[in-house]
């Protein structure tokens, strides 16, 4: 089967988040699974692109409304990523540094949409799957079915993987001349709440509808940002998936961003030196449990919620945990984290901004990581963290649900608690601080984490059969 995965994002292309990394990866492990993937995606202005040898394989000329444009697909000359990877330049709206965040986000991603269909018609063949992700690429499905300049290539079939619902895109009806010539009986597909809502016109019309964890499809059904009766009404071709973690990219014994590299033999020694890299980078105790969290600094990741509980922990619980941040989001989150730091010099620290190579230090050298999250359609982060030998205190939602047990259930290894509250995650912290001092359990939980199995092998047995049931 040849699936054409079609992203705003893609691991170590350009990465804001999650999105990236399973785009990355995915088709990586099913070309490994014997079938032919690829990815495009926009050609934004990154290291990755001046790093590397591209050749020009299209131009094309089309259309934005009546804005008309020309576009030109490279594609990656020496397949380091193990998959053919293609980038599509659109002068004055892809041509930037950051993936989103610029007020012409849905002008930038509907175009780029439209170029990749008017390159795949050109195509001399077709792939047999278009998979496109989440709300930037999800008016595919509807174009490549409805508007009558893509009826030549209207058989391919296509599913959408839905990484974060609470994002859908919206767009005005004022902005429906974007969207190519379509059958105007078919506007209802588009419309959501009396505008166009890009995610659910995904959800309409793709083939096949995945969600990143199985726990995540059940929530959307009572809990989507308004698209709830949707959700129970296409359950049908829905399906529950949860994501793998690259563990080629994520190895503690060969990880090229850690000084300390360390496997199942050497656990303990090997945390320590990472811990004691970052208790000296960050004027932290070594002797105390070092608590984490890494991630956007957003409502969703319950974000707003630390600063209290850290405060409260740190006032309350005897100073005896340390904590360190990283991450970045909203500014009010941002400013109440950072106002803790002179209040707590040796037992808490942040760093705001975006920070690859802190991030794996971090889950090498942590104790423990927090992920109090409101909403997690699957969440990478944990799965990292317990690769790393580090435990995860996690809200039960969405795909933490699904991959943590906690410590005190049979066969359980991780600290989970049910409500996104300052309260509860206090309470993890206090858990937390006594299950560090219980040092034979703690070995115990780590060597257990560390043979857990979140690979991608088993999930894209699960994406294959999905793009077999599209096929028909
Ligand atoms: P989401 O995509 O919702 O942000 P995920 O858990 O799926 O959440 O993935 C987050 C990814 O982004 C992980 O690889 C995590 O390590 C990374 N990440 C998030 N924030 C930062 C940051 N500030 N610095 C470095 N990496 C980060
Ligand atoms: C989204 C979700 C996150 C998930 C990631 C990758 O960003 O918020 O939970 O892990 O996509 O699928």
């Amino acid at each position: 089967m040849e699936i054409l995965h079609v992203s705003a994002e893609c691991y170590p292309v350009a990465k804001a988040g999650g999105l990236g990394d399973v785009v990355g990866a995915l088709p990586k492990y099913l070309n490994e699974a014997g079938h032919i993937a690829k990815v495009v995606m926009p050609m934004y202005r990154t290291k990755f692109l001046y790093a590397n040898q591209w050749d020009v394989v299209h131009k094309g000329y089309t259309n934005l409304g009546n804005w008309w444009f020309e576009f030109t697909v490279i594609r990656e000359r020496d397949n380091i990523l193990g998959f053919d990877l293609y980038l599509v330049d659109i002068n004055g709206l892809l041509d930037r540094e950051k993936v989103y965040g610029y007020a012409d986000d849905t002008e930038r991603f509907t175009a780029f949409q439209i170029a990749v269909l008017d390159w795949v018609k050109d195509w001399q063949h077709t792939p047999d799957i278009i998979h496109v992700h989440d709300h930037h690429t999800a008016l595919i499905p509807f174009m490549l079915r409805h508007s009558y300049k893509y009826r030549s290539i209207a058989g391919i079939r296509t599913v959408l993987t839905i990484h974060n619902a609470q994002y859908q895109g919206w767009m005005g009806w004022d902005q429906s001349i974007f969207i190519p010539p379509y059958d105007m009986w078919q506007w209802g597909l588009l419309e959501w709440n009396k505008n166009i809502n890009p995610l659910a016109a995904g959800i309409k019309c793709a083939d096949k509808v995945t969600t990143v964890s199985p726990s995540y499809l059940e929530e959307l059904k009572y809990m989507s940002n308004g698209l709830e009766a949707l959700f129970e009404y296409e359950k049908g071709k829905c399906y529950g998936i949860l994501n793998g973690i690259d563990v080629k990219v994520w190895d503690p014994e060969t990880d090229d961003y850690l000084v300390h590299r360390y496997g199942l033999s050497d656990i303990e020694a090997g945390k320590a030196k990472n811990k004691m890299q970052l208790c000296d980078q960050f004027s932290l105790d070594f002797d105390k449990p070092l608590i984490g969290f890494i991630g956007r600094l957003v409502g969703e990741k319950g974000a707003d919620l630390l600063p209290q509980a850290i405060r409260d922990s740190l006032n309350h619980i005897g100073r005896r945990m340390n904590f360190l941040v990283l991450g970045s989001g909203f500014p009010e989150v941002e400013a109440a984290l950072q106002a803790i730091k002179p209040l707590s010099q040796y037992d808490y620290n942040v760093y705001i901004g975006y920070h690859e190579g802190l991030s794996h230090t971090m889950y090498a050298g942590m104790d423990f990581l927090l992920m109090p999250s409101r909403v997690e359609p699957c969440g990478l982060n944990q799965m990292y963290s317990m690769r790393y030998g580090t435990v995860p205190m996690v809200r039960r939602t969405g795909g933490l649900k699904d991959t943590v047990i906690d410590y005190g259930d049979p066969g359980g290894y991780g600290i989970c608690y049910d409500n996104a509250s300052v309260g509860d995650i206090t309470q993890a912290i206090w858990r937390a601080t006594e299950l560090y001092h219980q040092k034979d359990t703690v070995k115990q939980i780590r060597k257990q984490m560390m043979q857990l199995d979140f690979s991608w092998e088993n999930s894209v047995q699960q994406y294959i059969e999905v793009y077999q049931a599209a096929i028909g």
